[in-house]
């Protein structure tokens, strides 16, 4: 059998796990809100129209920090068309996602929703067919105490406490040609800065995040990061990622490399950061937000030309396999193993739009097969991420020569809890893994979990919510201080491994 060899040791940390990489996204597109957060009516909504089962799926989920209000959306979205007495709201027509828009969801209701399901927001400014002044006004609006316009404003609006919401996004992918007010980098780059400085003169406690590429095969994908960071590195706290990954007519094995992919983004990004770092000769180091993550066959999208202005259509509501859930948990790892510069990373989306959690109108919520890998991941990666050396056989990929496994490993120093995380990337056999663990001292395995292996095409649906969720079990043993276990073909397997009690 073909083995993987891998040494972890918990002085070789990489970072302590950033909180905010478990967070996710809600967008005003399709049925992520209207249908998906909120649906007044509902038998589970609260009497504001917040649906309390999705709420408790979200809990369940472990998101820490949730991106709103989009997305394209935000590129044309006038934040106070959603403030104020629901019935004095305009409806508008978003452009996006040409759809009819009621903004009886806006800022109050999202910033309600938030406490309910436990989440920090992450709001965004429309640099699209706005700027300064309405980023400015906005973030009054949200963090300033009392005594001013838009504070008054929220005062009136039944909210007399401020929001004081620290995450920013300085606009959505300004990059792409779709955009609205889409910019080159160098129009973006002055605009963001500017932005970021006036909105620090309203709060300067905020954190902000600036548009890098919409994905890394943009043609301006580097020269993007590189111009914007001369305009705003010290204005800035974050430059954001965005990428989504799918087989579409590729072939499996480049599929199962998404992570691998995914990697060698984010070491691009961080390298076109610290050369703008290396030219100022600047003390600080730039942090990414891969805000906007997930599976998604993009060409299986209908186009925004096509679509039809309606009131919250279904768009782009992907059901995943069990082979999707393997692949979505390779990005995890990527992420976990970026965690020294990526601190923040959102999920695109979160209910019903490429989603974890679906929903239908007036029945219950249920959980897709990617929602597994996420739970977990977030649940138990915790402590330090640590560094892994990995001996592995490797196959060929359109991304080059990758790794038939890939391995991570968090360490909980208190209670010296180690978190495995190994993917097999391998088609048609299994794979031995090997994992030495002596440098923690003696260990016992208390839980295996796996996805994948067989049924690789199953889904969860409203009639069978349940066809694709984590087994238990395995045949890992811990032999001579080593974890040994056998990887099944196109698998995601989680360990748990804590110290053995001394008598
Ligand atoms: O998540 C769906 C869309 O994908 C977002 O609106 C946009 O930012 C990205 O292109």
């Amino acid at each position: 059998m073909l083995t993987s060899r891998v040494t972890i040791h918990p002085a070789f940390t990489i970072a302590p796990v950033p909180p905010r990489l478990f967070g996710s996204f809600v967008e005003h597109m399709g049925r992520c809100v209207y249908g998906g957060i909120y649906e007044p009516g509902h038998a589970e909504a609260d009497i504001d129209g917040i649906r309390l089962d999705v709420v408790k799926l979200v809990r369940e989920l472990g998101v820490s920090v949730v991106r709103y209000p989009g997305g394209n959306f935000v590129s044309g979205y006038q934040w106070e068309d959603g403030v104020g007495p629901n019935d004095q709201r305009p409806t508008r027509l978003d452009l996006a996602w040409r759809s009819r828009e009621t903004n009886q969801f806006g800022l109050n209701e999202f910033m309600a929703w938030t406490r309910l399901a436990g989440v920090e927001p992450m709001m965004a400014v429309n640099l699209g067919t706005r700027g300064i002044a309405d980023a400015c006004n906005l973030l009054e609006y949200t963090n300033h105490p009392a005594g001013s316009y838009y504070s008054d404003l929220r005062a009136s609006h039944g909210v007399a406490e401020p929001h004081n919401i620290k995450l920013w996004c300085l606009g959505n992918e300004m990059d792409g040609p779709w955009q609205l007010g889409h910019k080159t980098a160098e129009e973006y780059g002055r605009l963001a800065a500017e932005t970021a400085r006036a909105m620090r003169q309203v709060d300067p406690t905020i954190e902000l995040v600036a548009c890098g590429s919409s994905n890394d095969r943009m043609p301006t994908f580097g020269s993007w990061e590189a111009t914007v960071l001369d305009h705003t590195y010290d204005d800035v706290d974050y430059l954001s990622l965005h990428a989504y990954y799918m087989q579409g007519d590729g072939d499996l094995g480049t599929y199962l490399a998404s992570g691998f992919a995914m990697d060698t983004f984010i070491e691009g990004v961080v390298a076109t950061a610290d050369y703008v770092r290396a030219k100022r000769r600047s003390t600080k180091q730039m942090k990414l937000s891969f805000d906007e993550w997930n599976l998604w066959d993009e060409s299986r999208f209908v186009g925004q030309q096509n679509l039809e202005w309606a009131q919250a259509p279904r768009l782009i509501e992907e059901t995943y396999t069990a082979q999707d859930a393997v692949v979505f948990a390779s990005l995890l790892m990527s992420l976990l193993r970026h965690a020294d510069r990526v601190t923040i990373a959102c999920l695109a989306q979160l209910v019903n739009v490429i989603a974890p959690i679906r929903t239908e109108p007036g029945s219950n919520g249920w959980r897709q097969s990617i929602f597994y890998p996420f739970a977990l991941t977030a649940r138990h990666a915790r402590g330090n991420v640590l560094a892994t050396h990995q001996d592995a056989p490797t196959y060929a990929t359109d991304f080059g020569d990758v790794p038939l496994t890939d391995v991570v490993a968090s360490h909980e120093p208190g209670t010296g809890e180690v978190v495995v995380f190994a993917v097999s990337r391998s088609q048609d056999e299994p794979i031995a893994l090997d994992i030495d663990l002596r440098s923690f001292g003696e260990l016992r395995i208390v839980e295996h979990l796996r996805m994948g292996g067989t049924a690789l095409l199953d889904v969860n649906t409203e009639d069978r919510p349940d066809q694709v969720v984590p087994l238990q079990g395995g045949d890992a043993v811990l032999r001579d201080r080593h974890l040994q276990a056998t990887l099944p073909p196109v698998s995601w397997s989680l360990f748990r491994l804590t110290p053995t009690p001394t008598i």
